[in-house]
């Protein structure tokens, strides 16, 4: 193998085996505050998380990194971040190249979230997805994966943990959605789903993304 090939092989594992790499005993929920869709080459951004341990437990004293893979050019940097205070996190993302990247989060177990596009200058056309799209992306950089089975996606790395409803087939009124997705537990008494300090946009693409899944057949 050369030593790029090992760097990719690398990389494979670290994006494939997900929650197996989580801190001895431990999986966590990491929550993006504010997902990109595109940024520039060479112009940092800065990237905050709430990582909760157990989906629940704000986590303390760790590191935290992003490795991102170019899609096309195989390209792979890393970047280090830290710790703002309990729970709250924050990285600079900067890529060196323009393309489709592929990203991972690390922080008490591995997070993959959805790929960036990098625009080769600010003055290109930033590219803006449909609510539906919008909400699919934030199931994954939300951490609703961690919790909740959802055949649409490819994500492999639901921990055993807190077991959510299976939501490939769900659908529901909006504003009950957009009720539960705000506060769970004012919806509902003992609600095990934590409040994740979702935006109105946020949710709103999020309830967009739920209601356009699969419809079951009447017969
Ligand atoms: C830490 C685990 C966890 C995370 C993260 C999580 N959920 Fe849940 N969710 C649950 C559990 C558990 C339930 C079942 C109700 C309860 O006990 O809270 C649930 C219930 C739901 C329901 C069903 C509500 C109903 O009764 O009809 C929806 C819809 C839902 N979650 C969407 C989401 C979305 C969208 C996200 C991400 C923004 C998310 N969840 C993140 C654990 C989680």
């Amino acid at each position: 193998m050369t030593a790029k090939r090992i760097v990719l092989a690398a990389f494979a594992i670290l994006f494939s085996i997900g929650c197996l790499t989580a801190s001895a005993g431990g999986w966590s929920v990491a929550t993006i505050d504010r997902l990109p869709d595109t940024v520039a080459v060479n112009q940092p951004v800065s990237v905050g998380f709430t990582v909760l341990a157990h989906g629940r437990t704000p986590v303390k004293d760790e590191k935290i990194s992003a490795y991102a893979v170019n899609r096309k050019t195989g390209t792979t940097v890393e970047f280090t971040g830290r710790q703002l205070k309990a729970g709250s996190f924050e990285v600079e993302l900067n890529f060196p190249e323009a393309g489709r990247w592929r990203w991972v989060i690390s922080c008490y177990g591995s997070h993959p979230m959805p790929d960036i596009r990098v625009e080769a200058d600010t003055a290109s056309e930033l590219r803006t997805h449909s609510a539906a799209t919008r909400g699919e992306r934030l199931f994954i950089a939300k951490g609703c994966v961690r919790c909740h089975q959802n055949d649409r996606l490819d994500y492999r790395g639901r921990p055993a943990g807190i077991d959510g409803p299976d939501l490939t087939r769900y659908r529901a009124d909006r504003d009950f959605i957009s009720r539960w997705l705000k506060d769970p537990a004012a919806t509902r008494n003992n609600a095990l789903m934590p409040d994740l300090d979702l935006s109105e946009q946020e949710i709103d693409a999020l309830v967009a993304y739920l209601n356009s899944g699969p419809v079951d057949s009447p017969d």
